[in-house]
């Protein structure tokens, strides 16, 4: 089936939108320093451009992690895929993710890391649909609400595939 994608936000209002979450972080990080978690993969597009715009000093780790067990329900697990390089004790933490979507995955994700002991810990995400949220989770920053929509672009994939889009958009489907 053919498909094509429909501009929701484009370039320039992400990249605008980023330099602003950049512009918070260095502001309420000033005289520290971050270390920017990216949780693989959908996450990396957004976390390189929001390093480049923060003016703290910035240290970057990679995390990969999937709901554990599958099916609907949450397992109260999440499978670690890559872990992280680096130990965060006592750093200041900023776990980036692309979307924040039904909110399982990064709360297991958040209260592992918390047991780590890092100095402190903030969630960012390029994108939240609050429609979809079963589990709550507060992230002190975030670009854009978003529809219950499927999205794609800036590091999000349909099936692997959009991720280089340089906008966000929806998935049409042509008949
Ligand atoms: P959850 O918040 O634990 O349900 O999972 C969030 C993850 O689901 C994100 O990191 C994405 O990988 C994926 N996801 C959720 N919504 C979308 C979407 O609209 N487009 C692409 N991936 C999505
Ligand atoms: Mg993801």
């Amino acid at each position: 089936m053919a498909e094509h994608v429909k501009v929701m936000l484009t370039e320039e209002e992400v990249d605008r939108k980023i330099k602003e979450i950049a512009l918070l972080i260095s502001r309420d990080y000033v005289g520290k320093s971050v270390h920017l978690i990216c949780i693989l993969k959908g996450a990396s597009f957004f976390a390189c451009e929001l390093a480049k715009r923060i003016d703290v000093p910035v240290t970057i780790d990679f995390m990969s992690v999937s709901s554990y067990g599958g099916g609907t329900e949450s397992s109260g697990y999440v499978k670690i895929i890559k872990d992280l390089d680096s130990p965060i004790e006592g750093k200041n933490v900023i776990v980036v993710e692309d979307i924040i979507d039904s909110g399982r995955t990064l709360s297991h994700l958040l209260n592992l890391l918390k047991s780590r002991n890092p100095e402190s810990i903030e969630l960012c995400a390029l994108l939240d649909k609050p429609e979809r949220r079963v589990v709550e989770v507060d992230a002190k920053y975030v670009g854009f609400q978003v529809p219950d929509l499927f999205v794609v672009g800036y590091g999000l994939d349909y099936d692997q595939r959009y991720r280089n889009l340089p906008y966000i958009g929806v998935v049409e489907f042509d008949d």
